[in-house]
């Protein structure tokens, strides 16, 4: 055996792709998707433009945008069949899991048969209904309710979000629609993160569009990828007040245990999409949010940064955020799982594009070859 070779746990640094959809970490370069700063994004656009660039490669004009609005509309109901199994996941399963069976069933009854067109209707059933069966199925299992799945055709998939969830017939507020509107724009793509990076594996078999998305679903659930926002939630409701914070944090430091929500693989001076979302958290905080809850986020942050020089990531004041608009905690993965199926789709389509078989090996460290010995003669 050679002696051993160099190789990067975790891939780390090492470019396994051509893309043109994302620039994460890029020297000098932002976050852009598709070119365009994320800064810009989350400030001028929605999600549904946002979703339609990622997808199709270029910003819609206002036609294409109406058009593509009415479409994710006409696909927010979800198939009776589809109900009743959402109707037999027990009420302690977790969201994500929900989703994940719920791709999978949909994938049942509304196969992929034409890749290179039912590709895009797919992905966008999935961006559009993946709310629809979420909620269809916590109703049912928190009150007995078949709720409606369908709302407004005008509404944006933030309204539809917040319209299912609180059911009682009000328009969501503006602030909680543009709150949740700019998440996800935020949370839509992010080059090859582990979960895009499995449905690019995925695809590179030639597999159908839905198995590509349960690998993703399954692979953003861990704590370390997606699960971090709910998991940053509930790190932050152990702290009461600021100087439970500050004692509490410190001990988790001194004991080397993981503050979720904070590092990054790529991002080692903080994570570009920090700053714009924390800023909702705050006027969250100001305009009838939970003050306390920002205030002991910054001083996390504070003593995180004191202690380890290390920086907020998009989960942390996400989960702030979700949680003052009355989002359930353990909704805050699936709702990134709503946005990441537009990056995910990308990373598909082009993955289609140009493939090769994504097949990487390992460096073998196990016994030197060595005789059979049967069964009788082991002790
Ligand atoms: C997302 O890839 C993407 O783009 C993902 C994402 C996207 O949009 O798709 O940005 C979304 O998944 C963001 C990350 C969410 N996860 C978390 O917030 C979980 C907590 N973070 C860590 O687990 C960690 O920072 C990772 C997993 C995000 C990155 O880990 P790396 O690159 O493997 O770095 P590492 O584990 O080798 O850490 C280096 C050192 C270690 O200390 P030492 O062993 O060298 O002493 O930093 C420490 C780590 O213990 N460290 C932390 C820490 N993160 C790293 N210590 C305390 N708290 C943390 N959060």
């Amino acid at each position: 055996m050679t002696e051993q070779q160099q190789y990067s746990k975790g891939l780390a640094g090492i470019q396994v792709a051509e893309s043109d959809i994302c620039t994460v970490g890029v020297k000098g370069v932002g976050l852009n998707y598709r070119g365009y700063d994320i800064k810009d994004l989350a400030a001028y656009s929605t999600f549904e433009e946002v979703a339609f660039l990622l997808i199709y490669g270029s910003l819609p004009s206002q036609n294409e945008l109406s058009n593509y609005k009415r479409l994710l509309s006409s696909f927010r109901d979800i198939p009776g069949g589809l109900k009743d199994i959402l109707e037999r996941i027990p009420s302690s399963a977790h969201p994500m899991d929900v989703l994940r069976t719920g791709c999978s069933v949909l994938g049942t009854m509304e196969p992929e048969v034409n890749p290179q067109q039912d590709q895009y209707r797919i992905a966008n059933r999935l961006i559009a209904s993946f709310g629809s069966m979420l909620l269809y199925w916590y109703h049912w299992t928190q009150s007995g309710k078949r709720i409606s799945t369908v709302t407004s055709p005008d509404d944006s998939t933030a309204t539809h979000f917040l319209k299912l969830l609180r059911l009682d017939g009000k328009e969501p507020s503006g602030l909680h629609v543009k709150a949740v509107d700019v998440s996800l724009i935020l949370y839509a793509e992010h080059d090859l993160a582990a979960s895009s990076f499995g449905a690019r594996v995925t695809a590179s078999t030639l597999t159908d569009f839905y198995s590509c998305i349960c690998t993703a679903i399954g692979t953003l659930r861990g704590p370390l990828h997606g699960g971090a926002n709910e998991a940053a939630m509930i790190l932050l409701s152990k702290f009461p007040n600021t100087a439970s914070a500050e004692s509490g944090i410190l001990e988790m430091l001194k004991k080397k245990e993981l503050i979720m929500g904070f590092g990054h693989r790529v991002y080692r001076n903080g994570d570009p999409r920090n700053p714009i979302i924390k800023e909702w958290s705050k006027k969250l905080s100001q305009e009838g949010g939970n003050p306390t809850l920002f205030a002991v986020s910054q001083v996390v942050e504070d003593i995180v940064f004191r202690e380890k020089k290390m920086h907020p990531n998009l989960d942390f004041y996400s989960a702030s955020t979700y949680n003052q608009i009355g989002i359930p905690t353990n909704f805050f993965t699936p709702i990134f799982v709503i946005s990441r199926t537009t990056g995910w789709a990308a990373h598909i389509i082009e993955q289609r594009s140009n493939n090769k078989l994504i097949r990487p090996s390992a460096i073998y460290t196990g016994p030197e070859p060595r005789p059979y010995v049967p069964i009788i003669e082991r002790s």
